[in-house]
C-alpha cells in the first residue's frame, strides 16, 4: 500500500510508492491519531553486517570521484529534496507529529546541510609544513575516514540524517543509517531521493529495525566501521561509547541538553518573550536545544511571566497536519507520562501552574502549553530534559547567580540569554559552559555553524567546516631524499 493511502495525506503516489512494506515488521504510528500509518522492513544484524561489507567495497569508487563530481550528485539530491518538500513534510508530520510548517522548515534545514557540504567537500585541504631537514619535505593530506554509520533520532527525522550523511558523502565515505523506530519512512524517502540523484546504492543505505540494540552492536563491532555518529540520549551515547572502545571507532555524539534561557533585568522583554516561544515551544519542546529552564531576574520577573503567559495561551494545539497548528502531539505515551510526572512533581514541591499543566483536550498525546513559576534548582524539572511544552521559570538576583545556576548541570549543549548591556553579552557568553550560546536570539541552528555540546552533551561537531573534519583523517606525508 502506498503512503498516501496510509497517511491520508497528499503524498505523491508515484514517487514514494515503494516506501512502505506491507509485510514489514516495523509499524509506524501517527502520534496525533495513534493509528498505524504504514510498515517498514526491519533489518537484522546479519543484513546490516552484509550491507557494511558492500559499503566497504563500494566506498573506494565513491572516494575516487573528484570532490566536484560528488558535489554535483549531492546538489542533485538537495534539489530533489526541495522539489518534493510538500510530500516529505507530510511524511514527517505524520510520523513524528510536528506541525506542517515546522516540517517544511525541517526539510529546508535538512537540505541546507547537503548544499553546504557539497561545496565544503571541495575544500578538504591539506597543508605544507616548513621542513625540519634540507632533504625532506613535510605535508599533510586529508582522506575519507572510511565506512561510517549513523544512529538518528525521531525529533528531526530528516535533518539529523542529512547533517551526518552529507559530510560523510562529501568527504568520500560510505554511510549506513539506522533511523529511529518511530520515523523510518522519511528516512527511506531521503535514501530513495539520494539514489535517484546518483549516490550509489551501496554507498548510502537506510536500514530501519525493530532491534536497535543489535544494530548498534554491529555498528560498534564490525571491523569496517571507522566512524559512528549518534544523536540521542546521553545514556545511550555512553553505552555506545563503551561498545565503540573495542574497535576504537571514532565517535560523534550529540546528546542531551538542559538549556538555560536567561532574561536579565535590562533585556528587551518583547524580544525575550518571542525568543522564549521560539526556543521552548519548537517541536512541542522536543528538541535537545529547547530552553529547559527559564531564569528571570527579579526586577522583570512578573512582567516577563505575564507577557510570556499571554503568548503561550495563544499557541494553537492540534494535529500537525491542520494548517495553523503550532503545538503537535508528543511522540508517544512515555513522552507524555514523563512531562506529566515532571509537572506534578514540581507542583508538589512548591511550583505554581500559571497556565496549562494538563493533558490537552486535543488528545491523549497532546500536552497543553504550560508556564510554571516558583521553580527552583532542587526540582526534577530543572535537572531533567523535559522534552515537552513546559516553561519552568526560576528567579535570580544577579549576573553571577545566573551564570552559576546555568552552569549547575552535567549538560552543556545550548544556552540563551537576553540583555542590552554589551559588556554583559561578552562576560556571559564566556561564562556559560556550553557548546552553543545565543545572546538576544532564541534560534541558533544553521548549517554554517558548529552544532555540538560540552560535558555530558556530547563529542564532536556537526555542520560547518568542523562537521566535514569528523569524516576525514589527516595523513602526514614525509618526502625524504629530495636533495640530488
Ligand atoms: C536536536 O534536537 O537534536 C537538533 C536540533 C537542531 O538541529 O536544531
Amino acid at each position: 500500500m502506498c503512503p498516501c493511502q496510509l497517511l491520508e495525506h497528499n503524498v505523491n503516489t508515484t514517487r514514494f510508492s515503494q516506501l512502505t512494506d506491507p509485510a514489514g515488521q516495523l509499524s509506524v504510528t501517527n502520534p496525533a491519531t495513534q493509528s498505524v500509518i504504514g510498515r517498514a522492513r526491519s533489518y537484522d544484524g546479519e543484513a546490516v553486517s552484509q550491507a557494511i561489507d558492500k559499503a566497504e567495497n563500494a566506498r573506494t569508487g565513491w572516494a575516487a570521484k573528484t570532490a566536484r563530481e560528488r558535489a554535483s550528485i549531492l546538489l542533485s539530491w538537495h534539489n530533489l529534496i526541495l522539489e518534493n518538500v510538500e510530500d516529505l513534510a507530510e511524511i514527517v508530520t505524520a510520523e513524528c507529529g510536528k506541525p506542517l510548517s515546522e516540517a517544511r522548515g525541517e526539510i529546508a534545514y535538512g537540505a541546507s546541510f547537503i548544499q553546504w557540504f557539497a561545496e565544503e567537500g571541495k575544500r578538504a585541504y591539506g597543508e605544507t609544513i616548513p621542513t625540519f631537514a634540507p632533504d625532506k619535505r613535510v605535508l599533510t593530506i586529508q582522506q575519507p575516514i572510511g565506512t561510517c554509520a549513523a544512529i538518528t533520532p525521531w525529533n528531526f527525522p530528516v535533518a539529523m540524517i542529512t547533517r551526518k550523511v552529507a559530510p560523510a558523502l562529501a568527504a568520500g565515505c560510505a554511510m549506513l543509517v539506522k533511523p529511529a523506530e518511530a520515523t523510518p519512512l522519511s528516512a527511506l524517502a531521503l535514501e530513495q531521493l539520494a539514489h535517484e540523484a546518483g549516490v550509489p546504492h551501496d554507498v548510502f543505505r537506510v536500514m530501519p529495525t525493530t532491534d536497535p540494540e543489535a544494530i548498534g552492536d554491529v555498528f560498534c563491532n564490525h571491523p569496517a566501521i571507522r566512524k559512528l555518529s549518534f544523536t540521542g540520549s546521553t545514556n545511550v551515547g555512553q553505552i555506545l561509547m563503551a561498545k565503540a572502545a573495542k574497535n576504537v571507532v571514532k565517535l560523534s555524539l550529540e546528546l542531551g541538553g538542559n538549556a538555560p534561557f536567561i532574561v536579565f533585568g535590562d533585556a528587551d522583554i518583547d524580544a525575550a518573550v518571542e525568543g522564549a516561544i521560539a526556543s521552548k515551544f519548537r517541536n512541542a519542546g522536543q528538541t535537545c536545544i529547547c530552553a529547559n529552564r527559564i531564569l528571570v531576574q527579579d526586577a522583570v520577573h512578573d512582567e516577563f511571566v505575564e507577557r510570556l503567559t499571554q503568548r503561550v495561551k495563544q499557541l494553537k494545539v492540534g494535529p500537525g497536519s491542520t494548517e495553523g497548528v503550532q503545538i503537535g502531539p508528543l511522540i508517544n505515551a512515555k513522552g507524555i507520562q514523563k512531562v506529566s510526572e515532571l509537572v506534578d512533581d514540581a507542583v508538589q514541591s512548591g511550583a505554581m501552574i500559571v497556565t496549562g499543566g494538563e493533558i490537552d483536550e486535543a488528545g491523549p498525546l497532546f500536552y497543553t502549553p504550560t508556564v510554571l513559576t516558583g521553580v527552583d534548582a532542587s526540582m526534577a524539572i530543572t535537572q531533567t530534559e523535559i522534552f515537552g511544552p513546559v516553561a519552568p521559570i526560576i528567579r535570580f538576583k544577579g549576573e553571577a547567580d545566573a551564570i552559576r545556576m546555568a552552569n549547575d548541570t552535567p549538560f552543556g549543549l545550548a544556552a540563551y540569554f537576553y540583555t542590552r548591556d554589551i559588556g554583559r553579552v561578552w562576560r556571559v557568553m564566556e561564562g556559560l559552559e556550553y557548546g552553543m550560546v545565543a545572546s538576544n536570539d532564541g534560534a541558533l541552528s544553521t548549517e554554517i555553524a558548529p552544532f555540538g555540546g560540552w560535558k555530558h552533551s556530547g563529542i564532536g561537531r556537526e555542520g560547518s567546516r568542523h562537521g566535514l573534519n569528523e569524516y576525514l583523517e589527516i595523513k602526514y606525508c614525509l618526502m625524504g631524499g629530495v636533495n640530488k
